[in-house]
């Protein structure tokens, strides 16, 4: 781990310039309500909730359906939290089947978009709550009649279809922790995860629509397949849905269409009665060393943190003909926690769209949320600074005034998009919430609530209900405002990661054991003197591409792993449009030539060792890397050189790097 603190240069302009705004006036007439109308209010909750925090969760999760109550609300043995212990629910049930118990069934729950358009117009697909539960119960006996338990771990690699969202929430329906895959990623790191989890079964589409290209789904999942037969690790059962209809390869007995499963089911299938803290879903997660990490994340905390985190940072408010759209990927913690299962509960709608925000032309975001009314919307910043590329007349010619909220997420974000997002989209009515969270989190940890906290481009503003965070040097003490330090969290929350799926050390020393006694996410961050944190970044070696985490170990691995490297150095470095981009530095082996060709051939390389997000965007090859006498690798000398590149350059010539690194020696050991 880089023991160096996190840089603090870029973001001093703008806590100088401090831009504050206000809520606009009329939110909550607007909203058909806002749940906490102004920073007293906030104020006061978030005391109480951190006074006696059992007191507050217990009160949130009364509002939940409980098969059974809990005995105890938490019990917090570091670095161990466990929450409504004795309490069994179903999370499927309390998105669900409660709202067509509560007479909701035939409102909207579930609005998508696929991405072809036949005559200018797109397939929409509407599901009801009675529908959702309709489809969920028989996927859910699907897969039961496949022999898929309690407990047994269910791989999905899926498009963005509706059918994702059904098998998932059937996987939680039955209490199979699912392990969603996201589309992007290559046949080798499904599987790495799948012998990890040791899953049997696979959830899958023909293909996923991209830009008007098909992604080969399950060819990547065959190519899958065969590395799991050869290495002792068979997959049992794989569950396709057709959707592009593009020609693939069937292994019979393995492979099964979902609609021809589907004809031998039942409507009905009861909801597992689960414990508390039984595990909901695995999602892998990059990290600073060795392979991505499965975190875990159990029923009942999971469940009401991120539908309370949910209502209140995007106020959703039943019957006030909201729509809401998360733009991630189910793939992702993102869509996860915000398409799913924090928004079912609340009873409004969430959209799900299938493809590119470019297809077929850059204004597609924008005709959505015209087409379907979109009340709030969430994206990330690498997609804004796409849309400020594209031109704002892409926005302009759609009428947006439907929108209520806006949202960010992945990234810190420049004012300069945030200053966009807030007048071309939000045309200056619409508050920015600027989430911080991780996938560890489960939720929103650090968020402004749209009808109390006065915003500042760039900063995530205030902490959550019931979150104690604070900014510490490496002993663990607070640090004076205006200094940057570690960002800490100092209580448990009920999201909180429940552990690394099996590594009980990395789960340790990567979150407990930076600073003593508290959880630490790897981020950097300093606050403002209004207490407001700012984000500077990961402390660690993971970069952040377009809102993704990839770990320069696991790009490292994957260049050295191609027979014509010898050692390859990963860093991030400015990207316009992805924020952070992915710079390597390579040597060859004696045999190798460095070429343009070569280059090509490690890009490829890379996508298909971990997926597309993960190619180098600019590869240099040199005869050494620059290292300290002790044989590190001199990172921030690297770094320097990746951001000042000129990536227009012959690129492809061997360069002495160990000469600069010389020159640097000195301040770098
Ligand atoms: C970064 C995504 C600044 C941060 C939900 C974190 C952010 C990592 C923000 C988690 C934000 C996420 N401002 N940085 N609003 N949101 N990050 O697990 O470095 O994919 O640790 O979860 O993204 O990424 P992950």
């Amino acid at each position: 781990m880089s023991q160096t603190g996190p840089d603090t240069s870029s973001i001093e302009s703008i806590l100088k310039e401090g831009r504050v705004f206000e809520p606009p006036a009329d939110f909550s007439e607007r909203v058909g309500g806002s749940y906490i109308s102004s920073m007293d209010e906030y104020r006061k909750l978030y005391e109480r909730s951190i006074k006696d925090p059992e007191a507050f969760w217990a009160e949130v999760a009364a509002q939940f359906d409980w098969f059974k109550p809990w005995e105890t609300v938490l019990e917090w043995d570091l670095p161990d939290a466990r929450w409504f212990i004795g309490g069994k629910t179903n999370i499927c049930h309390n998105c669900v089947d409660r709202q067509v118990n509560n007479g909701y069934g035939d409102e909207a729950a579930i609005i998508w978009e696929g991405e072809p358009m036949e005559g200018g117009k797109p397939e929409i697909r509407r599901y009801t709550y009675r529908e959702l539960q309709r489809e969920i119960s028989r996927f859910a006996n699907v897969l039961k009649a496949q022999g898929v338990k309690k407990g047994d771990v269910v791989t999905i690699y899926m498009g963005m279809v509706p059918e994702l969202a059904i098998a998932m929430l059937a996987c939680a329906r039955i209490g199979a922790p699912h392990s969603i895959i996201f589309g992007g990623f290559s046949s080798q790191a499904i599987a790495d995860r799948v012998i990890d989890a040791d899953s049997k079964t696979i959830v899958t589409c023909d293909g996923a629509w991209r830009r008007g290209k098909i992604v080969p789904l399950k060819d990547n999942v065959d190519e899958a397949c065969n590395q799991l037969e050869r290495s002792g690790n068979a997959i049992k059962n794989v569950i396709v849905v057709k959707r592009c209809k593009n020609d693939i390869q069937w292994t019979d007995g393995r492979d099964h269409w979902w609609h021809e499963l589907e004809k031998n089911v039942d409507d009905e299938c009861p909801c597992e009665e689960m414990d508390s803290e039984d595990m909901l879903f695995l999602l892998y997660t990059s990290g600073s060393t060795g392979k991505p990490k499965g975190i875990m994340h159990t029923t009942a905390g999971y469940m009401i943190y991120t539908a309370v985190t949910a209502r209140y940072v995007f106020n959703l408010v039943p019957n006030q003909d909201q729509v809401y759209w998360c733009t991630a990927d189910i793939g992702w913690v993102t869509g996860h926690s915000y398409i799913i299962y924090g928004v079912l509960p609340n009873r409004v709608p969430t959209l799900m769209y299938e493809g590119a925000p470019n297809a077929p032309d850059e204004s597609r975001f924008w005709s959505i949320v015209e087409r379907h009314k979109v009340t709030q919307f969430y994206t990330a910043p690498t997609a804004i600074r796409a849309f400020m590329k594209w031109g704002r007349e892409h926005a302009d010619k759609h009428d947006l005034s439907s929108l209520r909220v806006l949202g960010t997420v992945g990234e810190p974000i420049n004012p300069e998009a945030w200053m966009w997002y807030h007048k071309v989209i939000g045309q200056e009515k619409c508050p920015i919430v600027d989430t911080w969270w991780q996938t560890e989190t489960g939720g929103h940890l650090i968020t402004p609530l749209p009808g109390a906290t006065p915003t500042t481009p760039g900063s995530c503003t205030l902490p959550f209900f019931g979150i104690d965070a604070a900014i510490v040097n490496e002993k663990g003490e607070e640090v004076p405002h205006g200094t940057g330090g570690l960002l800490a969290i100092r209580k448990p929350w009920p999201s909180i990661l429940r552990g690394v799926y099996g590594d009980r050390q990395r789960f340790i020393d990567t979150y407990f054991s930076r600073i003593e006694g508290m959880y630490f996410p790897g981020d950097g961050a300093k606050r403002d003197d209004r207490g407001y944190f700012w984000i500077m970044g990961r402390v660690d070696d993971v970069i952040n591409v377009s809102g993704h985490r990839l770990g320069t170990m696991e790009v490292e691995s994957a260049l050295v792993s191609h027979e014509s490297v010898v050692e390859a150095a990963v860093v991030g470095m400015p990207h316009e449009i992805k924020g952070t981009g992915i710079a390597a530095f390579v040597t060859l082996e004696a045999h190798a030539e460095p070429s343009e060709e070569l280059m090509a051939k490690l890009r490829e390389h890379v996508a298909r060792e971990i997926g597309a997000i993960a190619k180098p965007d600019l590869i240099r090859f040199t005869d050494a890397l620059p290292k300290t006498r002790s044989g590190k690798i001199m990172r921030r000398l690297l770094r320097d050189i990746a951001s000042g590149t000129d990536t227009n350059q012959d690129v492809t010539t061997l360069e002495d790097l160990t000469v600069m690194a010389k020159l640097r020696e000195s301040d770098e050991s």
